[in-house]
């Protein structure tokens, strides 16, 4: 069966997720069994890619994009993108291999698409949204990253880092994907500002974000300068257009 908003891809970008990805394979394809899969590896040192070329094999809904090393969260998302535009798929979906983003709860996110939503985030810091399991540091990093976008951008978002997320094929379309070039998770702030800086219509949905059982998460140091660095240099040079035109 089809939904209102025509054929859905869920994008799984990986690195190094061999215990997981079996997991949430089947988790997706039970939850939304008429979505497509597209697995996004970096050439995983652990054999991810080989795994997810026989999941492939057994099941036509499952697909592989083979990159070739690891470069970063936005590349992955930025070439399953184009691959699924291409394809001609409806909706684009961002989830995580690891459970964090619990494929039971995507059906929420397309629905807030259904109900106009351009992009629909599964968000950690709206009220009924929660995290299972995270260190206080890591809600610390989390939180502060989000306070500190939202002042230093303007964006009515309580979780633009967030990364389980639905997009209209039409929202990429507008918001174009030539010249990004965050690749770290300030990628997912990138896009949001993008979506709602083109007018567009951006809805949190409340999820629970449910830290991982298995294998190593890939933050690192890096990641958060890129994001802090940007986040700040968009801050700026959007400044003088928010001080005329005051929300
Ligand atoms: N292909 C590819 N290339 N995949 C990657 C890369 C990369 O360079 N880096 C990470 N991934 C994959 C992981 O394998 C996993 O499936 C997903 O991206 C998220 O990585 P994690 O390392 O588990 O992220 P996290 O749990 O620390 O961070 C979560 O919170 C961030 C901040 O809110 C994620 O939900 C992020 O999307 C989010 O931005
Ligand atoms: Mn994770």
């Amino acid at each position: 069966m089809e939904r209102m908003i025509g054929r859905v891809l869920v994008i799984v970008p990986t690195y190094n997720e061999r215990q997981n990805l079996p997991m949430i394979t089947e988790r997706v394809r039970a939850a939304v069994p008429e979505a497509h899969l597209l697995i996004a590896d970096d050439n995983s040192p652990d054999g991810t890619g080989q795994i997810a070329d026989e999941l492939a094999a057994q099941d036509d809904h499952v697909h592989v994009l083979h990159r070739p090393g690891k470069q970063g969260l936005g590349a992955a998302y930025i070439a399953g993108f184009r691959w699924g535009l291409a394809e001609g798929f409806d909706v684009l979906v961002e989830m995580d291999a690891d459970g964090s983003h619990q494929p039971e709860e995507l059906p929420k996110l397309l629905d807030a698409l259904a109900d106009g939503a351009d992009l629909a985030i599964g968000s950690r810091w709206v009220p009924g949204g929660k995290v299972v399991n995270w260190p206080g540091s890591r809600e610390f990093l989390s939180r502060g990253a989000n306070v500190y976008t939202r002042v230093m951008l303007g964006l009515p978002v309580r979780d633009a880092t967030a990364g389980f997320r639905a997009y209209r094929a039409a929202t990429l379309e507008k918001v174009g994907l030539a010249d990004v070039e965050s690749q770290g998770y300030c990628f997912q702030v990138d896009l949001t500002l993008r979506t709602a800086r083109h007018g567009l219509r951006v809805v949190e949905v409340p999820i629970t974000f449910v830290e991982r059982t298995a294998g190593t998460s890939k933050m690192s140091r890096k990641i958060i300068s890129e994001a802090l660095l940007r986040v700040t240099v968009w801050g700026v040079s959007g400044l003088p257009q928010r001080l005329r035109r005051p929300r």
